[in-house]
């Protein structure tokens, strides 16, 4: 457990959201999918993680349709200040969130990142594997949350993961 406490992104902490991706990613590309992602409706559950003066983390889960069917959840981006990584922020944002995306009905999540990390949340790329997407190879994962999900089928990611950025 970090330090911190998390809760849903407010809609006036936009600018605050964008300027920490933008400063932990070093470029303006992830705020602008994270700001597109909200103008689509695309944006399924967005969480902050603060500290008594600031902000320090955020992450974003967003809709992935599978076959046309509006059932699962994209992971990203995620970002922690570079003073308050490797102290469980990342951890507790990611458990919250998946909760949270299980909690709304969808069954599957997945990401496109760092194979390490997120392999311990349960991640596999053997289950990003299965499905047909924009991505691949091992940093492309998944993870079934329910027995029902489907085990394979055409990904649609939204619109801002198309865009140029
Ligand atoms: C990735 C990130 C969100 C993790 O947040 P965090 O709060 O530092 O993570 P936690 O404290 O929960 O976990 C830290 C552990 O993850 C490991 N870790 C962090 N980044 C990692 C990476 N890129 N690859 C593999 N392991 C990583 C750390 O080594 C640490 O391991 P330890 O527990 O054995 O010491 C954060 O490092 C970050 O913002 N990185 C830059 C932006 C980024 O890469 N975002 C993810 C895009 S896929």
């Amino acid at each position: 457990m970090s330090d911190v406490w998390i809760r849903d992104t407010l809609a006036i902490e936009a600018g605050a959201v964008a300027a920490l991706n933008t400063r932990v990613f070093g470029s303006s590309a992830e705020a602008a999918i994270i700001d597109q992602l909200n103008a689509d409706s695309d944006s399924l559950v967005s969480l902050v993680a603060h500290d008594d003066e600031q902000l320090v983390g955020h992450i974003q889960f967003f809709r992935i349709l599978v076959d046309g069917r509006d059932i699962a959840a994209g992971l990203g981006p995620m970002s922690v200040r570079p003073s308050r990584q490797r102290k469980g922020v990342g951890h507790d944002l990611i458990r919250l969130g998946m909760s949270r995306v299980e909690r709304a009905g969808r069954g599957l999540v997945f990401v496109l990142g760092h194979t390490d990390y997120y392999s311990r949340f349960g991640f596999s790329p053997d289950v990003g594997a299965r499905y047909e997407a924009p991505w691949s190879g091992p940093a492309f994962m998944g993870i079934e949350l329910t027995m029902t999900a489907p085990r394979s089928g055409g990904l649609t990611y939204p619109q801002a993961f198309s865009q140029p950025q």
